[in-house]
């Protein structure tokens, strides 16, 4: 370990194990599970697309995220110095430049749908306007993603709260947070799927979301599940790196990992009980894409007793899941920044919230004066999305594993995996981990490319 690096200095370390847990399940849950997950399952066919998925966390996902907590607790510095520090040059070093950018453009797109929980929180207090009918809501939400300043207002509002929040640090902020937040979003979501197992699709939607059609499975439904092993797992960019970087030599990686991807994994599937059945009650479109959950739950609210209330509830905690995610982006930059641009982690937090906001303003503005410029089909909401989802956290998560698999000394990876650092045999576990970043992963990551993008 290296004591006189950055993160030592400032003694900026996780101060608990269930501080180091709820941080980066904190990082992983949020509105990919709740938001992307039930409409990327329901864009590409439901059960299939869940196997698919499932398959990418165990065989790519719990490696990769192994991998990204060796870089970033063995050289305890930001996305590049680790990179820097472990001799890599290019093209290994190349996660350092593509989670950088990642990590400032899906700040840019997923504020603006962190922002969309702070207008239906408002929402749930007028009780949607009395409205209970889904084709109305349907224009309701249109109503409110096309009039640029209350979409503004809200990304806006909600930036600044993230920024606030990161602007105090790494134990203030961060950890407290995650602590009460994570447990109280999982009881509420369980209550919520309870309530879709008695609406009258339910069978319907439990069949769509676990009953496979392989048939259904093309390379581009392989390419989004992958995607979404990614952005769900917040792994590829450097932010599990990161967060690494204020590990201390207690905490056990590979079992923090295995934690991360199971949860998450779970909460996904939990989202997808509690949409599906209302989906096909309701009769909405399963590919209604980013706006889905926002569709959905208010039809399921208005229809609920003390609905106004579980509404408000609902959206708190969507909103606090939001922000324990983006607070995780946020510090792929700020800490390469502080780092690297030797700036305070105020001035940081300035740097970064104005690259941010530039990016989130555009995506916010693409549902309504920007919706008609399109680059390769899509508005920049939808390409930021695209570019980041499948194309820069695969791509980081390609050289990651190659990295650490193929280059990084086999002692440093073996010191940093076995908890007790020192054990004579290498434990299987660790075994079947290296395998996977040696072969597995660059593997599949490369053929999905290939087909999923031609
Ligand atoms: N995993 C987060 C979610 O599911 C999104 C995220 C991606 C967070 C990348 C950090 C880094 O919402």
């Amino acid at each position: 370990m290296n004591n006189d690096s950055p993160q030592a200095a400032s003694n900026q370390f996780f101060k608990t194990r269930l501080g180091v847990i709820a941080a980066t399940v904190g990082s992983a849950v949020g509105l990919g599970n709740i938001g992307r997950f039930p409409y990327e399952a329901g864009n590409n066919g439901g059960a299939a697309f869940l196997f698919v998925y499932i398959f990418f966390v165990v065989a790519i996902g719990i490696p990769v995220i192994c991998a990204e907590f060796v870089i970033g607790r063995s050289t305890r510095r930001n996305i590049a110095g680790a990179f820097r520090e472990l001799h890599a040059g290019f093209p290994w070093n190349l996660p350092a430049g593509t989670g950088l950018l990642a990590s400032f453009l899906i700040m840019g797109f997923y504020s603006v749908v962190a922002g969309w929980t702070i207008y239906y929180l408002y929402e749930s207090f007028s009780g949607f306007g009395g409205i209970a009918e889904t084709a109305q809501l349907h224009e309701r939400f249109d109503a409110f993603t096309q009039t640029p300043w209350k979409s503004l207002v809200c990304t806006l509002l909600f930036l600044l709260v993230n920024f606030l929040v990161i602007s105090r640090g790494i134990r203030n902020g961060i950890e407290k947070f995650s602590n009460i937040m994570m447990p109280l979003l999982v009881v509420i979501l369980l209550a919520f799927c309870i309530n879709s197992l008695f609406l009258p699709g339910a069978k319907e939607g439990l069949s769509f979301l676990f009953s496979p059609d392989f048939s259904k499975i093309t390379p581009g439904v392989v390419l989004s599940a992958m995607g979404q092993t990614f952005f769900s797992l917040s792994v590829g960019m450097g932010t599990l790196a990161t967060y690494a970087s204020y590990f201390n030599d207690r905490t056990a990686l590979v079992r923090t990992a295995s934690v991360t991807a199971v949860s998450d994994t779970i909460v996904a599937i939990l989202a997808g009980i509690m949409i599906f059945p209302a989906v096909f009650s309701f009769g909405i479109q399963p590919e209604a894409g980013p706006r889905l959950v926002f569709e959905v739950l208010p039809s399921i609210f208005m229809k609920i007793p003390l609905g106004a209330l579980w509404s408000t509830l609902f959206f708190i905690l969507l909103f606090m899941a939001s922000l324990t995610s983006t607070i995780s982006m946020t510090e792929v930059s700020t800490s390469y920044i502080i780092q690297e641009w030797k700036l305070s982690r105020k001035k940081a937090v300035v740097v970064n919230a104005i690259i941010v906001t530039v990016l989130a303003v555009i995506c916010a503005l693409s549902f309504s004066v920007l919706s008609g410029i399109k680059i390769a089909g899509m508005t920049f909401f939808n390409l930021s999305d695209f570019l980041v989802s499948n194309i820069l956290m695969p791509l980081g998560g390609m050289f990651i594993s190659a990295f650490v698999g193929w280059r990084l000394e086999r002692r440093v990876l073996r010191r940093q995996l076995t908890p007790e650092g020192h054990s004579a045999r290498t434990p299987r576990y660790i075994s079947l981990i290296v395998f996977s970043l040696k072969y597995v992963t660059p593997v599949c990551i490369f053929l999905v490319f290939i087909f999923g993008l031609l």
